[in-house]
């Protein structure tokens, strides 16, 4: 069984304490309303200490949005894995297309990342997805394919239970514009295919995908009701309790 999984990607907003003060507010509401799925929040680097004490005792996973890829050394302006994990944060996300789209990550990149967050025991949620002129020119496949390969290239199969991944269609995020409940399955099938022939039909179907793309309260259960997808990795929608609580509790 692939228990739900929703993230909220906090992205450059939120200042530390609004952060703080919004985690614990959330902390309270999901254990309020009893949700049974699996809740995690990805606040931006500074606000991350804060937002590790505001959830203290509840069962809210807090994740980084992105990692350095090297674990110490002069590397200006970065954030290495240990110093996230000196402070209980042991959890990250690794290649969001705005990290590929907009600083430059390649796969290569993303991969020495994922190697290096799983040699220090953290969970990864790698995210994928084609942008709208590769989906419309017939890649969609085939930059999934890319992705995953290089993304995963020398992660063992008894890391796979570290794992997650976000299928994000670029053309949906942030826009507005989800993928139909059915493409988005489509997508998420092929995953799961990919997946399995580099590893085994067992950690296939135990991988937890999530959607990521304009995910609201209005079409989470229409998008959960499938049977690939497995959860969701929230954007704007996260950013406050009114939004993203009718989506933790999407199946209350
Ligand atoms: P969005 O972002 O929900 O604002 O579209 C999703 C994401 O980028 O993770």
């Amino acid at each position: 069984m692939r228990r739900p999984y929703i993230a909220g990607n906090w992205k450059m907003n939120l200042t530390p304490s609004e952060g703080k003060a919004y985690a614990s507010a959330l902390a309270e509401a999901v254990k309020k309303a009893g949700a049974d799925c699996r809740v995690m929040i990805a606040p931006s680097f500074v606000s991350l200490p804060g937002v590790v004490e505001a959830v203290k005792g509840s069962d809210i996973t807090v994740s980084a949005q992105n990692m350095a890829d090297h674990l110490s050394g002069a590397y200006t302006g970065e954030v290495s894995p240990e110093m996230l994990r000196d402070i209980g944060v042991n959890t990250v996300i690794l290649g969001h297309s705005e990290r590929r789209q907009y600083y430059g990550e390649t796969d290569e990149i993303i991969n020495g990342k994922v190697l290096l967050a799983i040699s220090l025991k953290m969970e990864v949620i790698l995210c994928v997805g084609e942008t709208l002129e590769e989906r419309e020119s017939g890649k969609l496949e085939e930059v999934l394919k890319r992705q995953i390969e290089v993304g995963l290239k020398d992660v063992l199969p008894a890391e796979m239970d570290k794992i997650t991944i976000a299928y994000e269609p670029v053309w949906a995020i942030g826009t507005g514009r989800t993928a139909t409940p059915e493409d988005a399955d489509a997508a998420h099938a092929f995953i799961r295919r990919t997946v399995a022939a580099l590893y085994s039909d067992d950690i296939a179907n135990n991988l937890i995908i999530q959607y990521g793309g304009s995910v609201k309260p209005g079409n989470v259960r229409a998008l959960m009701a499938k049977e690939n997808i497995d959860g969701a990795l929230v954007g704007g929608a996260s950013l406050k309790l009114d939004d993203f609580l009718p989506i933790i509790t999407f199946n209350k």
